[in-house]
């Protein structure tokens, strides 16, 4: 028999910067096209927040939009935890500063490093400290200023990447609604094909760290790609073993929103048709821990799906970490 799930996703929100950078753009800044962009990665488009913009604003402005569409106040939220690798400082958290920001008075607050996958492992832990008590409702936030660590003279990086902030209020399940089950996994072994190294202890930030270029995201594009393919398969696999359900029971598949070709590869070994399978990498670029809550706010407000839909969430990230969850809205 499935198990119950204990909460919910009452309400959803997303913010990203107002300002587009094409592909077009991208062709006066470096060696590349419109047609490579979009044949070797689907991307049109991304959104581009203003030097000096701190993700809290994104990661305000989403969890606002998400407690209106929950009808909660800031002050009923008793947890926040952002997903990010690109908070507004070392320390204190992000989460702490929208903890202020939205005025959740009582909420416990951190944020959580997993990369492209920090969503989902936020969304796991919140659920799980809600599972064991204490925490009734929870703001979980996936968000990243990006392209703060961005190499711009890098052509191998530099298209992918994009801003934004994505958020969710979860509280008690009702009616079979909610979380039907998480997998998460890691393989620390390949950490060095996707990082970014300045700045932390192995490399203080320094003269020679600037001068060294080491504040930028660095990345072994293919060997991420397989990887990326194989991990989020498996994740799939798994938490549908885990939960009893087949691909077919699911109405639609989200995605990380990296490159469209992985995601085409995935949803091609699970024979998910277009119509079932979520894409808008194309306008948003790889927004890191902010593409599923954003995918999950555009589906429900944009009516692709409703209460009751089972979706898919599949997401692989730097570390390597990957995650898969299935949810009824
Ligand atoms: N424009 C034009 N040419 C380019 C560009 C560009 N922007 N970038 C690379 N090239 C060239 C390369 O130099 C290479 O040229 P060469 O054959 O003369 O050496 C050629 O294109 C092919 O390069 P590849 O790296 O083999 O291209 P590939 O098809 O693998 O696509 C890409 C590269 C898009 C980066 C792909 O590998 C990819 O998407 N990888 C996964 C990235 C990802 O998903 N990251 C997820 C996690 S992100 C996170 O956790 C923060």
């Amino acid at each position: 028999m499935r198990s119950q799930p204990q909460v919910m996703i009452l309400g959803t929100g997303r913010a990203v910067p107002e300002r587009i950078l094409s592909n077009a753009d991208l062709e006066k800044m470096v060696d590349t096209s419109d047609q490579w962009i979009v044949e070797r990665t689907g991307i049109r488009e991304r959104r581009v927040a203003k030097p000096g913009t701190p993700l809290s604003e994104l990661a305000s402005a989403a969890a606002r939009a998400a407690l209106e569409d929950a009808g909660l106040r800031g002050d009923q939220i008793d947890l926040v935890v952002v997903g990010t690798v690109t908070g507004d400082m070392k320390f204190p958290s992000t989460a702490c500063i929208v903890q202020e920001q939205i005025g959740a008075k009582r909420a416990a607050a951190f944020d959580l490093s997993a990369a492209c996958s920090g969503f989902l492992y936020s969304l796991q832990v919140a659920s799980g400290l809600m599972a064991v008590g204490g925490y009734r409702h929870a703001l979980v936030i996936g968000g990243e200023v990006l392209t703060s660590m961005v190499d711009w003279s890098d052509r191998d990086t530099c298209v992918l990447f994009g801003d934004g902030a994505g958020a969710v209020v979860l509280g008690p399940s009702r009616e079979d609604r909610g979380l039907l089950g998480l997998h998460l996994g890691s393989d620390g072994a390949h950490s060095r094909l996707l990082y970014n190294a300045g700045g932390g202890s192995l490399f203080p930030p320094s003269a020679a760290s600037v001068e060294g270029n080491l504040h930028v995201i660095r990345m072994e594009g293919r060997e991420v790609f397989r990887h990326a393919v194989s991990a989020m398969v498996e994740a799939l696999q798994d938490v549908l073993r885990q939960t009893g359900f087949s691909l077919q029971d699911l109405d639609l598949l989200i995605p990380h929103q990296a490159n469209l070709r992985i995601i085409e590869a995935v949803a091609k070994r699970f024979g998910v048709a277009p119509e079932r399978l979520f894409v808008n990498v194309d306008r948003y670029g790889n927004t890191s821990a902010a593409s599923i809550p954003i995918a999950l706010d555009e589906v429900r407000k944009s009516g692709r799906a409703k209460s009751g839909d089972l979706l898919g969430l599949v997401t692989f990230g730097a570390g390597f970490t990957w995650a898969a969850g299935i949810v009824k809205l």
